[in-house]
């Protein structure tokens, strides 16, 4: 079976009510491929309205969630609280979240493990900083992560993998598809080594970082590559021009 081209846009700590109102309206009209799978993740508190005015056929997701079903872990968001308002997917591991607040390998595993568990698909975000690239550390760094997320997953039918490196992440310097594709294959290569030969081949890989409406064509022609994780752009119309990449090849 082939692998269904996945594109997920990322709103990161933007957005409004009115703003989303009308980025909705603009998806609900785009002529968007239906062999596509697309996914829109608005910040928490705009879930809601983003899920109840989008097009039925695009999914949303949360840019998180806890480890934990409840309890007292003042300002979290529990897998099981984004179900219950109609939410399918959740982005973890996002390198914002690494840095910026501190979240280790085995904290990202344990969510993974739980919002698998709460029945929520998952995209698992891994990627390499500028000074790791330069050190010829890429592909121990990706496979470090991978494999604290891989270590809390029995069933890949959920998880979608995010490669994306640090240093092309909302600094308008892509990767070449060259660069991505060599990183997606030694995804690929672990999955196949370490999980199964199947789940290798089914497990979609997405990339991310500085994707716009003017490289994700080329980018989308790389074997490896089954998707994107779109931060600025999917924010502006060219969102739509980014969905149908894959079909303009
Ligand atoms: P960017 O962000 O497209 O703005 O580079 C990608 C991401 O963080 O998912």
């Amino acid at each position: 079976m082939p692998r269904k081209f996945i594109v997920g846009g990322n709103f990161k700590l933007n957005g409004s009510q009115s703003s989303l109102k009308t980025l909705v309206e603009g998806l609900n009209q785009g002529n968007l491929d239906s062999n596509v799978e697309i996914v829109v993740s608005p910040p928490f508190v705009y879930l809601d309205q983003v899920r109840k005015a989008v097009r039925k056929d695009v999914a949303v997701a949360g840019q998180n969630c806890y480890s934990k079903a409840s309890g007292a872990y003042t300002g979290e968001v529990a897998a099981e609280m984004l179900k219950d308002i109609g939410i399918e997917w959740v982005i973890l591991g996002h390198s914002e979240r690494r840095e910026i607040f501190k979240e280790t390998d085995d904290e990202i595993g344990l969510k993974v493990a739980h919002a698998l568990k709460a029945g929520l698909k998952v995209m698992a975000c891994i990627g390499e900083k500028l000074e790791e690239r330069e050190n010829n550390k890429t592909t121990e760094v990706v496979v470090r992560q991978l494999a604290a997320i891989a270590k809390h997953v029995s069933d890949w039918t959920n998880v979608v993998i995010a490669y994306e490196p640090v240093w092309a992440i909302g600094t308008g310097k892509v990767a070449t598809p060259d660069q991505a594709q060599e990183v997606h294959k030694d995804i690929r290569a672990w999955l196949k080594e370490k999980v199964s030969a199947e789940v290798a081949e089914a497990t979609r890989i997405m990339y991310g970082g500085s994707v716009n409406g003017g490289n994700a064509a080329t980018l989308a022609k790389e074997e490896d590559i089954d998707g994107f994780l779109v931060g600025g752009a999917s924010l502006k119309p060219e969102f739509v021009t980014i969905c149908n990449a894959k079909a303009k090849m």
